[in-house]
């Protein structure tokens, strides 16, 4: 495997790595609102509450297009293997893909549920029903975060050793 080769597959993970501890500080922030503890409390605890949500929501909004391009990475990298790296077709397959999809879909949710507490905040009706589906969504999205950067974890190392 040349330098090439490795840049290819490596992207994917360094990309991913990057969008998993920003998922995971844009939980961390908004749930510190309520819990007022932790390290993100102390992190925002002298700011505006309006500020918080308003940046929640407008950094939100990129969660499904960053995590679409992450795959897209993914993919770009496993067409590479299949192509130039002589890599079979059931090696382009595994549950740390498959549970990355899942999370890709729970984000899409999660955006939609989020966008449709904004358009009740507007119209002024209720968000408490919403807010609290939002609120488990998110919480069984960092649980499947986890559990997708863990196996990729090992998977880098099942392609990258030799
Ligand atoms: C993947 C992306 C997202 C994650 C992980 C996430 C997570 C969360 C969490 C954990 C809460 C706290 C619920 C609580 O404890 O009360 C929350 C609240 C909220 N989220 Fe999101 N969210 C995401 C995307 C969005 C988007 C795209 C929007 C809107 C465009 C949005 C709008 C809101 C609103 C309005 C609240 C309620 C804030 C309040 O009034 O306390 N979220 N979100
Ligand atoms: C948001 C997080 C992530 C998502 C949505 C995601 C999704 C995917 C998908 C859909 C594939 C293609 C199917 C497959 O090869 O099984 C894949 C491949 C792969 N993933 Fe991830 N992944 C994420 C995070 C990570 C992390 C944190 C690492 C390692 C540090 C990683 C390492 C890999 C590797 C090595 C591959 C094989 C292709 C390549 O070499 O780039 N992934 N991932």
């Amino acid at each position: 495997m040349d330098a090439v080769d490795f840049v290819i597959l490596l992207l994917h993970p360094l990309i991913a790595t990057v969008f998993g501890i920003w998922l995971y500080r844009h939980w961390s922030t908004i749930k510190a609102i309520r819990l007022k503890r932790g390290g993100a409390w102390s992190r925002i605890r002298n700011q505006n509450r309006d500020d918080v949500i308003a940046e929640h929501e407008r950094q939100g909004r990129w969660a499904l297009p960053t995590i679409l391009g992450v795959i897209l990475f993914a993919i770009l990298a496993n067409l590479h293997r299949y192509v130039n790296l002589d890599a079979e077709f059931d090696e382009l397959f595994s549950l740390h893909g498959w549970l990355g999809i899942t999370l890709a879909f729970l984000t899409f949710y999660m955006t939609r549920t989020g966008k449709r507490m904004v358009s009740q905040r507007e119209e002024k009706s209720s968000m408490a029903k919403m807010k609290g589906i939002h609120r488990r969504a998110g919480d069984l999205m960092l649980a499947l975060l986890v559990a997708v950067m863990f196996l990729g974890f090992l998977r880098a190392i099942q392609i990258i050793q030799p």
